[in-house]
């Protein structure tokens, strides 16, 4: 029987973007195999997932490790329906992201000066300047852009951010053309109370088909946070397999909400997501091996653990 959502006003259906490629491995220190890259994405594929982060085009000197963008593009499979992005800071990268015929390209400005200035060299009025083309050759070649806030609930560098802050940057991402707007808890400071206030602002300007939420867990409050904005009605999340990643300018900030758990909660709740746990755990399991560690999700090692007990209680 199909499971119901358990309470109404959820929405019955979440669409989960998998991140773990891009926001995940652009922090690993030592080099990740592009075949082990391009294996990542196929499992997350047979997993069902159908938005995934691949890579970044940016500058191999500031992040080496998304260095071989255009070899995983070109290696990776491409079934009908899923929908492959990107991010890019600059025209450069776009360049990059349209040879490699992304479907997607993800811009990204921070709520905070301090953050725009380490992480992309440059003020928020100019990083909004320098999106500007890059959302408008994407549009003209019928790409979507997803545009992400940083810093939205918190800086690494700065603190506070204001909820007036996030909106002017919501705003001047859409004002330049972006298809998409997520709310982005880079250093997973956030808590379901801001997070709500901070969701709600956007709401303002962003109809709810084209808002979702970017949790990173450092403080473990992002299934909590997903929680806050299901309340609200947003249903579609960033997460990242295993829970990969972290940015390399945000310092001691850890990965993405693993997926697995963002799934086993969503599924809890009788909401359809159209990824297979299983299928998923295995990605997990995948990529953590290459990575030399477990993954940093609680369902993934909880489920690790239940096969192992079943395969070893087996008569
Ligand atoms: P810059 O040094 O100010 O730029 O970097 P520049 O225009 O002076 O160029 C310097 C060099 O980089 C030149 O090469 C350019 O050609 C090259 P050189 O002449 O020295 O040999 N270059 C590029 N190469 C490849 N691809 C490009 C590109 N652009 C310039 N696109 C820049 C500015 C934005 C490029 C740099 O700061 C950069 O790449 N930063 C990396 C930013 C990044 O990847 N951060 C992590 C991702 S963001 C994130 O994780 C947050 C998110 O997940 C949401 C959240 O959690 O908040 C999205
Ligand atoms: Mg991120």
């Amino acid at each position: 029987m199909k499971p119901t959502p358990t309470a109404s006003r959820l929405p019955s259906r979440v669409t989960l973007v998998d991140v773990g490629p891009r926001d995940g491995l652009q922090n690993e220190a030592a080099p990740v195999a592009t075949d082990t890259k391009v294996e990542l994405v196929h499992r997350l594929q047979a997993a069902g997932l159908r938005e995934i982060e691949v890579t970044s085009f940016v500058s191999p000197k500031w992040v080496p490790q998304m260095a071989d963008n255009q070899a995983v593009m070109a290696a990776i499979h491409r079934p009908a329906g899923v929908r492959h992005s990107v991010l890019t800071p600059n025209m450069k990268g776009f360049e990059g992201a349209l040879a490699a015929r992304a479907d997607e390209v993800v811009i990204f400005a921070a709520a905070s000066e301090a953050f725009s200035q380490r992480n992309i060299n440059c003020s928020i009025a100019e990083s909004i300047e320098r999106f500007r083309p890059v959302a408008e050759a994407a549009r003209a070649h019928g790409m979507k852009v997803r545009a992400a806030v940083s810093c939205a609930l918190g800086c690494p560098y700065q603190g506070e951010v204001s909820l007036d802050a996030v909106e002017d940057v919501v705003q001047r991402l859409l004002d330049i053309g972006s298809d998409h707007i997520g709310i982005a808890d880079t250093i997973g400071v956030g808590t379901a109370a801001r997070v709500q206030a901070a969701m709600t602002r956007a709401l303002k300007h962003v109809p709810l088909a084209e808002l979702s939420g970017h949790f990173h867990d450092t403080y473990g409050q992002a299934l909590t946070n997903i929680y806050a904005c299901l309340e609200l009605g947003v249903h579609t999340f960033d997460t990242s397999v295993a829970g990969l990643g972290g940015c390399p300018y945000a310092k001691g900030a850890t990965g993405n909400v693993a997926t697995e758990d963002v799934v086993y909660l969503l599924h809890g709740l009788g909401i359809d997501t159209g990824i297979d746990l299983d299928g998923l755990v295995d990605a997990a399991a995948f990529i953590s091996t290459q990575l030399g560690r477990k993954p940093a999700s609680r369902v993934a090692n909880a489920w690790l653990a239940r096969r192992q007990h079943t395969l070893e209680t087996r008569p």
